[in-house]
């Protein structure tokens, strides 16, 4: 199948009420881990790059590994999907490239500036049939005893959201509701803003997605430190609260450091067992076989298994 925009894949979700998870690749063996584990499930994918992604790695060489495994696996329906889009230029190099789909994330800048960005984004790309992502609020966590005020300057605002997506015109929209990006999520419990959640949904009605969602799998990150690793004081999202967040409006769930995580822990393991190993194939294939199972696992919670 040839690649399609996220917004394919997001509106079926949205109608059906699961998850598509987002996978965050930087390099040949986490693309491979992605489509094999969505053949393995049959469940659509969406493939996301970040700028520092399309640094590494190169945008157009992501977009032919991109377009190459797609063209492998085609009963599979594929995005690609820039990750956190920063301006106008990191957008353009994108669709340039052959993306299907972008974030442009202005939402640390005032709610005008961040609409103005939005709107010329999403003038760009709506003819050309690729979808767009934009984000509002803060990507951190808040504590349970501030006030109202205090929630409302950093999390999603749910009338702002409407407002924000009828002036845009935006495929689907990031809120913030209380995760952050990487390993370390929560101090305490952990807890996401499941009200306004809800709100924003019932007031958009479109396609929500929630950054900062990789769970940290005990048995990786067990692995990870076992093996000389460190991540005291590491917390991701629970399997039953990213269930809830799906039930209550997410369609698309950001999974960067759960794949990082699982790949290194057994790069160490591998590594750490075969000393004398120098074939670089018998250090990654493992650790993408390790990352299949968890990419595997998590489309089992979102509920995209069995949707391709
Ligand atoms: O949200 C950010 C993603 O985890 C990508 O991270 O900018 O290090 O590639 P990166
Ligand atoms: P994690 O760091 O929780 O994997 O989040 C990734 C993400 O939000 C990418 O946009
Ligand atoms: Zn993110």
């Amino acid at each position: 199948m040839s690649l399609i925009s996220a917004k394919q894949i997001l509106d079926d979700a949205n109608k059906k009420g699961y998850a598509v998870g987002a996978f965050n690749v930087n390099n040949m063996e986490f693309l491979q881990a992605v489509f094999s584990a969505a053949e393995s499930e049959k469940s659509p994918i969406i493939i996301a790059a970040s700028e520092g992604a399309m640094k590494y790695a190169g945008p157009k060489m992501l977009y032919s590994m991109v377009k190459t495994l797609s063209d492998d696996y085609p009963q599979i329906p594929a995005a690609l999907h820039l990750d956190h889009g920063s301006n106008l230029a990191a957008v353009m190099t994108a669709i340039k490239a052959g993306f299907t789909s972008v974030m442009i994330d202005a939402s640390h800048f005032p709610y005008e500036e961040n609409l103005k960005m939005t709107k010329q984004v999403v003038g760009i790309c709506r003819p050309i049939g690729v979808s767009v992502e934009a984000e509002l609020g803060r990507l951190q966590g808040v504590e349970d005893n501030v006030s109202v005020a205090e929630r409302d300057a950093v999390l999603v605002r749910p009338d702002e959201a409407r407002d924000f997506v009828s002036a845009s015109g935006i495929d689907f929209l990031a809120p913030a509701i209380g995760t952050s990006h990487g390993a370390f999520k929560f101090k305490g419990e952990a807890k996401l803003d499941m009200g306004r959640l809800k709100k924003v949904k019932e007031l958009t009605g479109i396609p929500l997605v929630l950054h900062g969602a990789s769970s940290v799998p005990e048995p990786a990150s067990k692995k990870f430190e076992e093996f000389g690793g460190n991540l005291k004081g590491a917390k991701g999202l629970p399997f039953d609260v990213l269930k809830e967040a799906i039930k209550n409006g997410i369609n698309k769930v950001n999974t960067d450091t759960d794949l990082r995580i699982s790949f290194l822990a057994k790069v160490r393991e591998s590594m750490a067992t075969d000393k004398s190993q120098i074939d670089p194939r018998k250090i990654f294939g493992p650790a993408k076989d390790y990352v299949i199972e968890v990419i595997r696992e998590r489309m089992k919670v979102l509920g995209s298994s069995g949707r391709a």
